[in-house]
């Protein structure tokens, strides 16, 4: 298995496992669906940092470091007392076939060593609260409750955030 930060050649191959996680969701409430700015942006090192991860040339996982308020503002608001500069973790997704060998683990602390270097304080990640595999993995990584809330209606959040 190897990480690597994912290029716009990658584009086809990251909507593709997007796809395949979408469609094997076990409850739907646990993925937000994906907005247009932010799909068009993926892939935009101004906007966020993506990891992928490799089994030979096949895209099984990734995990997204996002430096753009566009993703996180509304659950920063719910935060106090948070020092910025802050970066989202999110979109995280290995494929099913893939999953129990802990690899979010693995792509999240690569993404946090990334953040830390770029001087971000803290991270925020928002996750449903029946997600246990989610929960379990960034718990791993130091993640800590700080708020809860409802995403669309439809969406409840655990707010989470990890000071580095
Ligand atoms: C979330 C996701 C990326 C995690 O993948 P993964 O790294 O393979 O996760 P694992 O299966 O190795 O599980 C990670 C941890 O959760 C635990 N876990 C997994 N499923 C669990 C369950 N149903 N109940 C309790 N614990 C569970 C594992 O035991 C492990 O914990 P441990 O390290 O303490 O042993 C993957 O499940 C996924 O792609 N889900 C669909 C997309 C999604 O929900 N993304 C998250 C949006 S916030």
């Amino acid at each position: 298995m190897k990480i690597k930060k994912l290029k716009k050649k990658h584009s086809e191959i990251l909507d593709a496992l997007i796809e395949e996680i979408e469609k094997n969701l076990v409850d739907k409430r646990w993925w937000l669906p994906i907005n247009e700015v932010s799909r068009k942006n993926f892939l935009n090192d101004e906007w966020c940092y993506f990891l992928g991860l490799f089994d030979r040339r096949k895209l099984i996982g990734a995990s997204c470091l996002f430096f753009n308020e566009h993703e996180y503002g509304a659950s920063l608001e719910l935060c106090s007392h948070t020092e910025r500069p802050v970066a989202e973790i999110g979109r995280c997704m290995i494929a099913p076939k893939y999953r129990g060998h802990n690899y979010l683990y693995k792509l999240n602390k690569r993404l946090l060593k990334i953040a830390k270097k770029k001087g971000i304080k803290n991270i925020i990640a928002t996750i449903h609260p029946n997600n246990q595999a989610s929960l379990h993995s960034f718990a791993h990584i130091g993640a800590k409750l700080k708020a809860t809330t409802i995403k669309n209606e439809i969406y409840e959040r655990n707010i989470y955030t990890i000071a580095l």
